[in-house]
């Protein structure tokens, strides 16, 4: 029989009557019974974040805690990649890269509650301000909600909760229903580094009316969500005047110049739009190529993605597991079908077993078609050639989002115009929309999102400024 696992509220477990399984997503084997959280639970659970966040952990605390996380981090490295396989059916090869990833992100996040600082702000310039001294400094929100998808179980649940525990305030994480366990284990890594309870609720549930309720609370001073555009949008409706942080889609644009390596960007490229299934805000969807190397690299990359293995997260050989769930798969091989009907051509064509998408390669692909236009989060992508390279940027630009775009060139002066034309939070050049380092700025414009993570930016996100201004005994 499956374990039942509880909410994690005040430093315990608390179950309650409702559960949902929570499934291995390639055996379908269930992993553990995990608890529906009742309204009474919610209560408690923001009620103790709000307890704790009067009782502020001292900034050399806060830097003890992170940075001792991040060794148990390490040291637990397999049994927490494991359990990300397993939940979240990421290949383990990239879960146990995300752990890695995830303790730099707590050693950032340490790096963050060192050094944040405020302002000086010159005003005894201003007549009458003579003897003044004004600075601001930065201040803790207090209670924030953190809402986590599945497809970084473990790392995209660091990049909120540790700026915002670095930066003084205390957290109710909701984390994806799918991917519960993570969160429940790195809860379990935080106490164990000496968080105490309360500072670090986790809320479980598959029901949307908890992140509703949680969101509806007003005892919670700041909102940080990753997810859908939709979702993102009603959260954001619904958080009246308090601060939400958004971290939205993306149907990333790629560039292949020319001059470009072709053999690295085809390497590159494969494996950035089809590893994971895909399930990444930055995946690749959208590859622009020069006319003069369409072909070349068109072979290099379909024989790239014709070498990816796909099955069973747990074998150490798997690029591409299983979607995350049945429906998501169904829902993006509906849009893949869909685009042969309407004229796209398959270079490798996609398949679906179950939950199971294997890569779809399509070319003759129009903007308008939703494999292009929309969010794909799966492993299908476009090819589509240019004549002129601002053509190209054009096209990348004709998007609702606007995350992050990859650039593949050698030429200065093109790859500076990239920069300064593309809609997008990064331009990352001589690599794919997907690279991103955990201290990068990381976040989008239109409906890519509001707000950056990236500890040193996402602690000035979750702090608001104070200005303190000194009125001074006269000076000599
Ligand atoms: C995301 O899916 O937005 C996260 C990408 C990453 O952290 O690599």
């Amino acid at each position: 029989m499956a374990s039942v696992r509880g909410s994690y509220i005040n430093g315990q477990e608390v179950t309650a009557d409702q559960t949902y399984p929570v499934t291995h997503k390639y055996t379908g084997a269930v992993l553990a019974d995990v608890t529906e959280a009742t309204p009474a639970l919610m209560d408690e659970a923001v009620r103790g974040a709000e307890d704790a966040f009067r009782h502020p952990l001292s900034v050399p605390q806060r830097v003890t805690i992170l940075e001792r996380a991040a060794e148990i981090l390490g040291r637990d490295q397999e049994r927490i990649a494991r359990l990300i396989a397993q939940e979240a059916g990421k290949p383990i090869k990239d879960a146990r890269v995300e752990v890695q990833r995830g303790q730099q992100t707590l050693r950032y996040s340490a790096v963050a509650a060192r050094t944040l600082r405020g302002l000086e702000i010159p005003v005894r310039g201003n007549p009458g301000s003579e003897n003044r001294l004004a600075f601001t400094v930065r201040k803790p929100y207090g209670v924030v909600l953190a809402i986590t998808p599945f497809n970084f179980p473990l790392n995209l649940v660091l990049h909120k909760v540790g700026p915002a525990l670095a930066a003084g305030n205390t957290v109710v994480l909701k984390p994806a229903p799918a991917t519960p366990l993570t969160a429940l284990a790195l809860a379990g890594v935080l106490a164990e580094a000496g968080l105490p309870p309360g500072y670090l609720q986790v809320v479980t549930g598959a029901s949307p009316e908890v992140g509703a309720r949680l969101v509806a609370d007003p005892r919670v001073r700041l909102i940080t969500f990753t997810g859908s555009a939709a979702v993102g949008q009603t959260i954001r409706a619904q958080a009246g005047l308090r601060p939400v942080l958004l971290e939205l889609g993306n149907n990333s644009a790629n560039i292949v110049h020319e001059d470009a390596d072709l053999d690295r960007a085809a390497k590159t490229l494969a494996i950035r739009a089809f590893g994971f299934a895909g399930q990444v805000c930055i995946s690749v969807q959208r590859i622009y190529v020069h006319r003069a190397v369409y072909q070349p690299f068109l072979d290099r990359l379909t024989e790239a993605v014709s070498q990816l293995v796909v099955g069973d997260p747990e074998d150490e050989a798997t690029d591409v597991g299983p979607m995350i769930t049945e429906a998501a798969a169904e829902r993006a091989f509906d849009w893949y079908q869909e685009s042969l009907r309407q004229g796209a051509r398959a270079v490798i064509p996609g398949m679906r077993e179950g939950s199971l998408v294997h890569p779809g390669l399509l070319v003759d692909v129009a903007p308008s078609m939703r494999v292009m236009a929309e969010e794909v989060f799966a492993p299908i992508a476009g090819v589509v050639p240019y004549d002129e390279f601002k053509q190209a940027l054009a096209w990348a630009n004709e998007s609702r989002y606007g995350l992050q775009a990859g650039v593949f060139t050698h030429n200065l002066e093109l790859a500076w115009q990239a920069v300064q034309t593309l809609e997008v939070g990064g331009v990352i050049l001589n690599d794919s929309s997907s690279y991103r380092a955990d201290n990068m700025p990381y976040g989008g414009v239109k409906d890519s999102g509001i707000g950056r993570e990236g500890p040193e930016f996402a602690i000035e996100e979750m702090t608001y400024p104070t200005v303190a201004v000194f009125n001074l005994p006269a000076g000599p």
